[in-house]
């Protein structure tokens, strides 16, 4: 345990500790034995600058693994190889002697436009949490902390420094906070970055109710709250919110701005105690790591990013077992990305790996001269572009190249200058001149296969025409080993998709809300994000969140369900890999109530598992779905409410190819709803106090309203439409009319009654 003291710091140096001395640092306090330590990007590799720093990614840093980013590795839905990973990164991080690594972010993929989409897991809160929580177990096993990021409702980067993202109290619970809710929760993150924009008309950097009443109130988070690089707009509203440190540096400025507040008596002492005892508690914490011995392993490290790689490439389709390719077939490989690959994306997060490896280099390594290779187009700035050869020659040498091979396949991708943090995609399509390459190699061969290289998703239109697609993201700087490890089948492909890929992007639930306008941006689609709203709306999709093939085939056996004590729902089934190949199935469960008092999405993903079968094997698999994940946000009680009946549980191979379902019985929350004199006669009547009682005294006037011969009855078609117009009568209105023998002050005193605590409704 590190000796520091802080009770006996000046105003003036607790004021300086609560921001950064520079890009990277926080501030020293010698005097004290508070060091200074070091937070840098993150989060898919160590991003530590030698020298300049700046967090655009312009000056150099040093080698460190580029491990797949999260819109690789999250498609491999395994919380075992992030928080593996996470453990690599929090090894070179400790010989680097960093305290912190930026990261993960888990912000939820709300528009597949989103520039920095590559840098998020999903369009689901869920996979969002678990693999998140995955990553920063696997960094502080290490003795290295992590930020969460960036929290909260960043979903987008056009205008991300100013905008507001308007979100409603349901979909902010249940979307957008549930991922980081249960980060905190499951793993601790030593420290959250709060992100740049504002949310609901609040800077996130001051907003008390997200970096205390949520954060640590409702969850109990006992970290460090950070600012995003440059997210501080007042520093002094920043520290009463919550936010304890300051990054980066801020010359001074803002430390005086917080002494001088204390001293105007309009900032509580306390509250920068508060920030720096956390400051103190991080610098201790990183202080207790044992001095970490070099040098890096770099070959094991970029071996596990090739096994990470090979866990992420998601197969599309694959008719006619066209994949995997056989060492002795002449395959053409044609695509600038197969020699120049991308495998990260632009921004802070930008690494600077240790290697790369090109996909042609691994394939030619097992394929030999049966693999020849074409450009086939120029990706802007790349070597092909350089080398000057026009559209047309290079289509046809690769229309050649094609035509004279077993197998084409045709490395496709988004060029680097159009996905990138600091600005969002004006469309999802892929340049014209990859798609008309595509077209003309099909004419030649239509044994043909497509690999993607992709940080956003892109829209597919040839995926009825291919009849092998394969999604490969970014994966990282062993990317291109793992593809060939995936196209020659010493790897059987295991990834699923995370976000649905859409036919278009107008189909898209944030089309025509995003990025917003005049500082708003108007979460208007509410809780139908992704595939809930496809599925809600009964849309057609090129690919659904949750699918994935393999190279064998699993069958699924039927599920059972029971609810335990504590009201979680266990799941079990038998999974059989009825292949000849070992394989690796992501096995998903979707959950949702048969009737609901509120919007729902058709069904929601609850729980998932990536399960190794041998050929031919059969496992029983046992999936747990949280109790406390079947809850709604109720903004009438401000609180999270598991309604109580029938839940439909549906055991599936993705989000529309549901494999095996059951029903359980789960007991509600109870909760009393306030009543008061605009209670509708509904509510009134299923209230457990109250119910019986105003049944009883206006049994005789609703009897008589629905009486065939009364005339109120005459006007609707039966006694069951009576019953449902009467129902959302407010109680109040109802006194005084004819036949009603209550009075107000009854009526006051049975509400206060049951409001004083009758016992609670289910
Ligand atoms: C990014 C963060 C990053 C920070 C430091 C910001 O621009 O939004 O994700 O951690 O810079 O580089």
């Amino acid at each position: 345990m590190t000796e520091i003291s802080a009770s006996d710091l000046t105003l003036e140096e607790k004021a300086s500790l609560t921001s950064g001395a520079d890009f990277w640092t926080t501030k020293a306090v010698e005097r004290a034995g508070i060091r200074s330590v070091m937070m840098t990007d993150g989060p898919h590799g160590l991003r530590k600058q030698a020298g300049g720093t700046d967090h655009l990614g312009l000056a150099s840093s040093v080698p460190a693994t580029c491990f797949p980013p999260a819109v690789g590795i999250g498609s491999s839905w395994d919380p075992e190889i992030i928080e593996r990973v996470g453990a690599a990164i929090g090894v070179e991080a400790a010989i680097e002697d960093v305290a912190v690594v930026l990261g993960p972010g888990i912000n939820i993929k709300r528009s597949p436009l989103c520039g920095r989409n590559f840098e998020y897991f999903s369009e689901d809160p869920i996979v969002s949490g678990v693999l998140g929580a995955a990553s920063v177990r696997g960094v502080q096993s290490q003795g290295v902390g992590t930020s969460l990021k960036h929290f909260a409702a960043n979903n987008q980067e056009f205008d991300r420094m100013r905008v507001s993202s308007d979100v409603d109290p349901r979909p902010l619970r249940e979307i957008y906070l549930r991922g980081f809710e249960r980060v905190v929760k499951d793993a601790a993150p030593w420290t959250v970055m709060c992100s740049y924009n504002k949310l609901n008309g609040v800077w996130t950097s001051e907003d008390p109710w997200l970096l205390t009443s949520v954060l640590r109130d409702d969850w109990g988070f006992d970290g460090l709250v950070v600012s995003d690089w440059g997210a501080v707009n007042d520093r002094v509203a920043g520290v009463a919110a919550g936010l304890d440190l300051e990054m980066p540096a801020s010359g001074g400025r803002t430390d005086k701005q917080l002494v001088d507040a204390v001293r105007a008596g309009t900032l509580a002492e306390s509250v920068i105690d508060t920030a720096v005892a956390r400051i103190v508690d991080l610098v201790r914490k990183a202080g207790d790591r044992p001095a970490a011995t070099g040098p890096l392993d770099v070959e094991a490290h970029h071996a596990l990013a090739r096994e990470a790689a090979g866990r992420s490439i998601v197969l599309l389709k694959n008719d006619g077992a066209l994949l995997p390719l056989s060492p002795t077939q002449k395959v053409a490989v044609i695509g600038a990305f197969a020699t120049e690959p991308r495998f990260q994306g632009a921004g802070s997060s930008l690494i600077n790996p240790t290697r790369v490896d090109a996909a042609l280099d691994a394939l030619r390594a097992v394929g030999g001269d049966d693999v020849s290779h074409a450009a086939g187009f120029a990706v802007d700035g790349g070597a092909v572009a350089a080398s000057g050869r026009s559209t047309e020659e290079l289509r046809e040498e690769a229309v050649a190249v094609a035509a004279a091979a077993d197998v084409a396949v045709v490395f496709l991708g988004l060029p680097a200058a159009e996905e990138s943090e600091g600005f969002d995609r004006e469309h999802i399509d892929l340049p014209e001149v990859q798609l008309a390459l595509l077209d003309a190699v099909l004419e030649a061969n239509p044994r043909t296969v497509v690999v993607l290289s992709n940080g956003g998703v892109v829209a597919l239109p040839f995926a009825d025409r291919v009849p092998a697609i394969v999604e490969s993201w970014l994966l990282g700087q062993a990317g291109g080993s793992a593809v060939a490890d995936v196209l020659y089948g010493t790897v059987n492909p295991s990834g699923k998709l995370t976000e649905t890929v859409p036919v278009r992007v107008e189909d898209n639930p944030s089309f025509g809300n995003f990025p917003g306008e005049f500082g708003h941006v108007r979460y208007g689609e509410g809780l139908l994000v992704g595939y809930r709203w496809y599925d809600a709306k009964g849309l057609a999709v090129t690919y659904p969140f949750g699918h994935g093939l393999s190279y064998t085939t699993f069958e699924y056996g039927a599920a059972t369900a029971e609810v335990t004590e504590a009201g979680d729902i266990v799941v079990r089934l038998d999974v059989t890999n009825t292949g000849d190949r070992d394989g690796r199935e992501i096995v998903q469960v979707y959950v949702a109530p048969t009737r609901s008092h509120v919007q729902r999405a058709p069904r929601e993903l609850k729980a998932f598992t990536s399960v190794a079968l041998a050929a031919g094997e059969t496992r029983s698999v046992e999936l747990v779905v949280r109790r406390e994940d079947l809850a709604y946000w109720d903004v009438r009680v401000d609180r999270w409410i598991v309604e109580g009946g029938e839940y439909a549980v549906d055991i599936a191979a993705s989000s529309r190819d549901i494999r095996s379902s059951v029903a359980v019985q789960v007991d509600g929350d109870k909760v009393l709803i306030p009543l008061t004199m605009n209670s509708s006669i509904g509510d009134v009547v299923a209230h457990p106090v109250a119910g019986p009682i105003v049944l009883g005294a206006l049994g005789g006037f609703l009897g008589e309203l629905s009486g065939a011969d009364s005339s109120a009855a005459s006007m609707m078609p039966n006694d069951e439409a009576m019953e449902k117009m009467m129902a959302s009568f407010p109680i109040g209105r109802l006194i005084g009319f004819p036949g009603v023998d209550v009075s107000h002050e009854q009526v006051e005193q049975l509400l206060a009654a049951a409001n004083a605590g009758g016992p609670a409704a289910g």
